[in-house]
């Protein structure tokens, strides 16, 4: 019998992507999602890549009486991986009791529940934000860097939520922790069939290129030119989504299979650095698009410059990030065209 991993925030964008990878690996699975920014659509993506529905439970994981339920139909649950959570910097700024409630009681309840499984293996969704803007010579930054005061209520729940982690599994004997801290997630499975779908305007840089490249928005801002950088856009490491959703496979292989420490931080970049200018130059080499743009005053809590030194992951873990940026961004181009119907 295969072994069970949940996934909550299942129909999410890292989320379904790392339940086709679980699937391919041989993993059984249950998802759990409310849809509170996610579509049911998003398992039937799923099932049309893998050739079968996934067991699903719709459950809001902040609440207890429904989360708990998810335990009661599949008591053979060895590893979880939580991706449910809020994730917009902006929006969080102004909602800080929404997003550390939901944030932070999700991943207590999941904890809480895990704790009582014989083997409670918990993978957790973090974020580079828990670095904040690096400091001159830290780049490529790596997990020993120390992490800086949060710049927005999302960054801080991600960093209270490490930490609580933390504490828990100095508690509780038989839970072992992944924290991953993902860089910048772009692309879309190769299929078209899943792929990230923002609600309202696109907040980040490649869904607003692919929706403007579509025609649903006049023209993309460049937000800040005179960055010190060599064109003076910030960087950042793009990571493909299905790189990064394997990286979740291997941390639960690893967590299963190996004696692995109880805690464990892994950085999930590529190591390059890539400008916003690079990014929107390379989408429009690869897909021969018109991308209208500007450039703009700079956007308020932005990061300069961040890429991950990811050698940990490379070794420990045994994975790499190696799809070229072309192919991803042809990716999410394709998925775009696709959800329009072009
Ligand atoms: N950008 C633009 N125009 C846009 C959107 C973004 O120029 O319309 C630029 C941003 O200024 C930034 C870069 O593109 O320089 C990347 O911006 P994103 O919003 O795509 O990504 P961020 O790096 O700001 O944020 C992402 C995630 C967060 C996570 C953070 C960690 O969205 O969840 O990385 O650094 F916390």
């Amino acid at each position: 019998m295969a072994d069970r991993v949940l996934v909550t925030g299942a129909t999410g964008y890292i989320g379904s992507h790392t339940i086709v990878e679980l699937v391919n690996a041989g993993y059984e699975v249950v998802g759990v999602d409310d849809f509170s920014n996610s579509s049911r659509d998003v398992l039937d993506g799923i099932a049309g890549i893998i050739g079968r529905k996934i067991p699903f439970v719709e459950a809001d994981c902040s609440d207890m009486a429904q989360f708990s339920k998810v335990f009661e139909s599949y008591p053979d649950i060895r590893a979880a991986i939580h991706f449910a959570a809020y994730k917009a910097v902006g929006e969080s700024v102004g909602k800080p009791v929404e997003y550390f409630k939901n944030n932070l009681s999700s991943l207590l309840n999941l904890v809480d529940l895990m704790r009582r499984q014989p083997s409670a293996n918990i993978v957790f969704s973090s974020s580079c934000t828990v670095y904040g803007e690096p400091d001159e010579g830290a780049l490529p930054i790596s997990e020993t860097a120390r992490t800086k005061e949060a710049t927005s209520p999302y960054g801080r729940s991600k960093q209270i939520c490490e930490d609580m982690l933390k504490d828990c599994g100095r508690a509780y004997e038989n839970l072992k922790i992944t924290a991953l801290r993902y860089f910048n997630p772009i692309g879309a499975h190769p299929s078209a069939k899943i792929g990230e779908l923002p609600r309202g305007v696109p907040q980040n840089l490649v869904p607003f290129v692919t929706q403007t490249a579509a025609g649903l928005r006049k023209e993309l801002s460049i937000f800040g030119n005179d960055y010190d950088t060599p064109d003076g856009t910030c960087i950042r490491d793009y990571i493909y989504v299905c790189d990064l959703a394997k990286a979740h496979v291997a941390a639960v292989n690893r967590m299963l299979t190996q004696d692995s420490e109880r805690y464990e931080i892994f950085n999930l970049g590529t190591g390059n650095g890539v400008s916003v200018l690079e990014l929107v130059n390379t989408f429009i080499k690869v897909t021969g698009v018109a991308l209208p743009y500007r450039f703009a005053p700079r956007r308020a809590g932005d990061i300069v410059k961040v890429w991950a030194d990811a050698t940990k992951a490379n070794t420990v873990l045994g994975w790499k990030a190696d799809t070229p940026l072309d192919e991803v961004l042809l990716s999410a181009w394709n998925w775009e065209k696709k959800i329009r119907n072009l």
